[in-house]
């Protein structure tokens, strides 16, 4: 029983590490892993679909792989808003953390796509990229901004 309980923790431990930015703290190891706020990151992220769509029509490559470098390496969210997820969402952060993978990987793929200036790669992983976004919002977005709401009112 002990056992099971320690395996459990050490893996809900490893998705909550990807969540504070694990990951990419490890891939550019000189720079502190920033955050940010959950929804000006989001409006960031926005911002950088948005060049990637300018750069797929007017086959910028350049624009493309620096919007999926910086989707890719999106900062990670602030304690105080992680904290806001988890406790929304509880056992669903699973699910959560998955989009999220979802959308870091291919944010990358579609920037090493760039760099190969192949435009059905591009394509194929903003997509996917895309889809991650939507699914997201579909499934969590409304529980967390009213949480964020309701959060605001009780201060
Ligand atoms: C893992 C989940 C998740 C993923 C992936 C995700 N989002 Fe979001 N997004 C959210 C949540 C949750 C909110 C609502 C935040 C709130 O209101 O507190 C949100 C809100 C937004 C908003 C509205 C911000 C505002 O002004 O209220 C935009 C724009 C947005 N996301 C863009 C994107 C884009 C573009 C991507 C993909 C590149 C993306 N999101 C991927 C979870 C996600």
């Amino acid at each position: 029983m002990m056992r099971h309980l320690l395996v459990l923790a050490t893996m809900l431990g490893a998705s909550a590490l990807f969540l504070l930015g694990w990951s990419h703290s490890t891939q550019k190891a000189n720079s502190q892993p920033e955050t940010m706020p959950l929804v000006p990151m989001m409006q960031q992220l926005l911002t950088d679909m948005q060049q990637a769509d300018r750069g797929l029509y007017t086959e910028n490559y350049d624009m493309i792989k620096e919007a999926g470098g910086n989707i890719s390496n999106h900062p990670t969210m602030t304690p105080e808003d992680k904290q806001l997820v988890k406790s929304t969402l509880g056992d669903e952060m699973k699910q959560f953390v998955e989009y999220d993978m979802i959308v870091h990987h291919h944010a990358d793929s579609m920037r090493i796509a760039a760099i190969q200036e192949n435009m059905q790669k591009v394509l194929q992983h903003y997509a996917i990229v895309q889809r991650g976004c939507v699914d997201c919002h579909t499934a969590f977005r409304t529980p967390i901004s009213s949480a964020r709401q309701d959060s605001k009112q009780s201060k």
